[in-house]
């Protein structure tokens, strides 16, 4: 396989220290910039995130003392040394939007791990497994970016990525039509550990900005068309949300009701999931998980602390599947925030979009 170079846009974040130890000894990727804010620019990568490291692995070790570039001005620096890049910022979403948009147009192709072009028209939302047909639209953006290379192409929020798996291939069956789920989401959500964030333990927080808005309005462009220059969200299913921030580190777990057009018998369900495989299981691509679906029998499972890591963190879990007395049925379901959620998910819509010839 060709090699890329790449660069990590938000590099010091929370997100951004995810890329770069996924990408380290990537056998596609070679991470070759590093970009922060004007606060970060010029340092090392070791000095520029100091005590804000995150993870429990340590900063690879080559990356320590890269300069880090301002993302802001050195764009077209960074465009000399990059195929594309990855972009995981905390800015606002105008700025955020209008970042991503200055790479595009400097014929950077961007993934995005931002919500700010989530529900740009012409910008592909991608699960890889799930609606890898949405890149078509690619063309129709960079037509109307007026680019060679540079498009955007974006991953969905992490609280749908538990959930909306399970259901897509239910629903290319049997025609999923109300949703109702209540998500109890990790710290790690909001760029949080428990040093911290002392007060989340032994709490509940009943509220997280944005989340259940998101939550219900995502699934409806991962099940959208490609017609003509835009992707055209589906009407269903319906979805309601809950979204409750728990003490866990890492790892969504969602509680899920549904009810079918066609009910399905809960062997169907489960020889659905069984049999459930995907382009990039079909390209091998180096961050798919073998099984991305994954039930469990046992009455305890999936627990989030001992399911979030199967497979790199990229495979979902689900179990408790059972009939319930006012929808069709219930199950409960979990995947890794921050890997499949965030940046194992836009690494691997990356593989994507490298095996598909996107980034030539
Ligand atoms: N955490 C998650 O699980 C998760 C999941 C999915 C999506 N996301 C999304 O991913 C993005 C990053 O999240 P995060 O948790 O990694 O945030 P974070 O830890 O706060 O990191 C933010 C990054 O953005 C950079 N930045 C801030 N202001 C900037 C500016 N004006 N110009 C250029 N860079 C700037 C920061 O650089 P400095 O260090 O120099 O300030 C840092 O590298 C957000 O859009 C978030 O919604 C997060």
């Amino acid at each position: 396989m060709k090699q890329y170079n790449v660069g990590i846009i938000g590099a010091t974040g929370m997100v951004g220290q995810r890329f770069a130890t996924l990408l380290s000894g990537h056998p596609w990727f070679n991470i070759v910039a590093l970009a922060a804010s004007s606060r970060s620019a010029g340092k090392t990568y070791k000095d520029a995130v100091g005590a804000k490291w995150k993870l429990q692995t340590p900063m690879p070790k080559e990356l320590e003392d890269v300069i880090i570039m301002d993302a802001e001005n050195d764009i077209e620096k960074i465009g000399e040394m990059v195929d594309f890049v990855f972009c995981a910022v905390n800015m606002s979403k105008e700025a955020t939007a209008a970042l991503e948009e200055k790479y595009a147009k400097a014929d950077i192709p961007v993934v995005s791990n931002n919500s700010a072009h989530r529900h740009t028209k012409d910008v592909p939302m991608v699960v890889p497994e799930l609606n890898p047909e949405h890149l078509d639209i690619i063309p129709a953006q960079k037509k109307r970016l007026g680019t060679t290379r540079g498009f955007i192409a974006v991953k969905s929020n992490c609280s749908l990525q538990s959930y909306v798996p399970p259901l897509f291939p239910l629903h290319e069956k049997y025609g999923v039509e109300d949703v109702l789920v209540c998500t109890y989401q990790a710290i790690s959500g909001a760029g949080k550990t428990f040093e911290d964030w002392p007060e989340i333990l032994d709490n509940v927080i009943p509220y997280i900005g944005g989340e259940e808005e998101k939550s219900e309005k995502e699934p409806l462009k991962i099940w959208g068309k490609v017609e003509g220059d835009e992707i055209v969200p589906a009407t269903e299913p319906h979805f309601t949300a809950q979204c409750l921030r728990v003490p866990v580190s890492d790892g969504h777990l969602a509680a899920v009701f549904v009810r079918f057009k066609n009910k399905p018998t809960k062997e169907e369900i489960l020889d659905c999931w069984k049999n459930f495989s995907a382009k990039p299981q079909e390209l091998k691509l180096p961050m798919a998980p073998e099984h991305f679906l994954n039930y469990f029998e046992e009455d305890d499972q999936p627990q989030t602390k001992e399911k979030r890591n199967l497979e790199k963190g990229m495979a979902v879990s689900m179990g408790r599947l059972r009939e319930d007395t006012q929808y069709d049925y219930k199950f409960v379901c979990v995947s890794h925030n921050t890997l499949r959620g965030a940046a194992g998910g836009a690494v691997e819509l990356a593989e994507l979009l490298a095996a598909e010839g996107y980034f030539d």
